[in-house]
């Protein structure tokens, strides 16, 4: 299947990263990805799951509005007015969607629908606020089996230093950072 991607308007610039991380998971595992907005990331990802012939159970999580009690006002300037994020990204994804799962939900809440010890590899690209880079990372850490990965977005400076601060203080330092990226194995 050909990559449509990049004519979807979004932050994703992680192929190599997404890439690593698709290799990580195991055949028939679970990985979440954590914001896809107008589906640019998860078109990617799974464009290369069916290329690859992978077999995985892949959950795009989004809220696809933005919740005052979330979202910071620098996010809500960034993501702009959101009635039609919806509607664009079931346009955008519209050829993948039978390979994968949407859930349109809070981010951490979103957890709930998961069984413990269930979910092999986690992306986090939803809030960017402390608050919201914790109670992602806290509820959805009993999710990851021992082993897979839990990764996330924007470790970098440019956000006051919350992504930075959240995983640190939860997770201690990233086993490594690459394109803005953290990665740790959950031990
Ligand atoms: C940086 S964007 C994701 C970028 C996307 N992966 C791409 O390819 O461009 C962050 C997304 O997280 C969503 N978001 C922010 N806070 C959220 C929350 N608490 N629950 C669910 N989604 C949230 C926003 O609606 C937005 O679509």
């Amino acid at each position: 299947m050909e990559h449509k991607y990049k004519d979807i308007q979004g932050w994703f610039n992680m192929e190599k990263q997404y890439m690593y991380l698709l290799k990580n998971t195991p055949e028939n595992g679970t990985f979440v990805e954590l914001g896809t907005w107008k589906g640019r990331s998860t078109t990617f990802l799974v464009t290369e799951m069916i290329n690859q012939k992978r077999s995985i159970d892949f959950y795009a999580v989004d809220l696809f509005e933005n919740d005052p009690n979330i979202s910071d006002k620098k996010e809500i300037d960034a993501y702009g007015k959101t009635f039609s994020i919806l509607e664009e990204y079931i346009k955008n994804t519209k050829h993948i969607s039978e390979y994968y799962t949407t859930i349109v939900s809070n981010s951490s809440e979103a957890a709930n629908k998961f069984k413990d010890n269930s979910v092999d590899t986690i992306f986090i690209d939803a809030g960017h606020t402390y608050n919201a880079v914790k109670s992602d990372i806290v509820s959805w850490l009993p999710k990851i089996k021992i082993g897979g990965i839990i990764a996330g977005h924007d470790y970098r400076k440019s956000w006051k230093n919350d992504v930075i601060k959240a995983v640190n203080e939860i997770l201690g330092t990233p086993d490594f950072v690459e394109n803005g990226c953290w990665f740790i194995k959950k031990k």
